[in-house]
């Protein structure tokens, strides 16, 4: 019997698998497929302190190896998330949940940690400071030591579960922001968000997108998304979350030799809804072909 458990800052997981924020919703729309109790834990949709409609379409490009995404933070506000998301999804889920908390001011961050970490079930908190798709908040706090640790600060006085600082790779030196986020004491890290990229469609002569850029992820980001792993996990003494283009047992293997403790499978649910379920069912395969019987043994190479 293979063991998958890893632990998070004390948060144990029967497995490391994890659906990324905004590929999983709140989970409802994944329950005819399979019971998502299958899952270690799930990063619900960013959200924000107010609701938003998020950015024009068409936010959706497709791209060799994987897709942009321009969705720009769509999520009904925390308030309503506390009152009807979190009540329906206790009822199909049992396990920790991760909330993924967004925002544009230190002060829109501060309010959602203060009111999802009094979630019972809430036992991770996600910040993201890495959104590229949206103006004045998101990726601006994730691409600044000073700014990412100024946010770390803020909602780490208020937190009461372990904090994760979700980091953008759209940055020159992700071990600097990294670093910064651990000296202003985060609990952990996750990364990585999605690359910006673009596309053009030749016949209209216009960007594909609306909002013109949007986030790149899928398999085609999954080696630098294991190297930027790499180079943080060998500079940081916190726990990191690695994702990225995961989308087989053996990419996750594969991360968490590069330092990760856990894994998020994002664009894969997208184009497979059974992902999760097939990567978490194949992981003790893989971990018998490799000779691995515990997955929290495995050590950074
Ligand atoms: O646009 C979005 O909602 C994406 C968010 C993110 O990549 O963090």
């Amino acid at each position: 019997m293979k063991d998958l458990s890893v632990t998070l800052s004390g948060v144990k997981l029967d497995n490391p698998i994890i659906p990324a924020s905004g590929t999983y919703g709140f989970g409802q729309e994944f329950t005819p497929y399979y019971d998502i109790n299958v899952l270690g834990s799930l990063s619900f949709k960013g959200t924000t302190s107010e609701s938003r409609f998020g950015n024009p379409t068409p936010r959706i490009a497709e791209c060799p190896n994987g897709m942009l995404n321009s969705v720009g933070l769509q999520n009904p506000g925390v308030d309503h998330v506390i009152a009807h998301e979190l009540p329906e999804l206790r009822k199909i889920f049992r396990k920790p949940i991760m909330a993924n908390i967004s925002g544009f001011s230190i002060e829109e961050y501060v309010r959602c940690v203060e009111l999802l970490t009094q979630e019972e079930q809430v036992e991770l908190l996600e910040i993201n400071i890495s959104c590229p798709n949206v103006h004045g908040g998101g990726m601006a706090f994730g691409t600044n030591p000073e700014a990412a640790a100024q946010v770390t600060r803020a909602v780490k006085k208020v937190a009461t579960k372990p904090v994760y600082i979700k980091l953008s790779p759209n940055v020159t030196d992700i071990v600097s922001i990294a670093k910064a986020c651990e000296d202003a004491g985060a609990d952990g890290l996750s990364l990585i968000n999605t690359l910006l990229g673009m596309r053009i469609d030749l016949n209209r002569r216009k960007p594909v997108l609306a909002n013109v850029m949007g986030g790149y992820s899928g398999p085609g980001i999954f080696p630098v998304a294991l190297r930027m792993v790499y180079q943080v996990t060998g500079a940081v003494k916190i726990p990191v979350i690695g994702m990225g283009g995961i989308s087989t047992a053996r990419d996750v293997i594969e991360m968490m030799m590069a330092g990760a403790k856990a894994v998020e499978v994002g664009a894969a649910n997208l184009v497979n809804p059974y992902a999760c379920k097939e990567i978490i069912e194949q992981l003790p395969v893989e971990m018998e072909k490799l000779r691995i019987d515990k997955l929290s043994d495995i050590q950074r190479v």
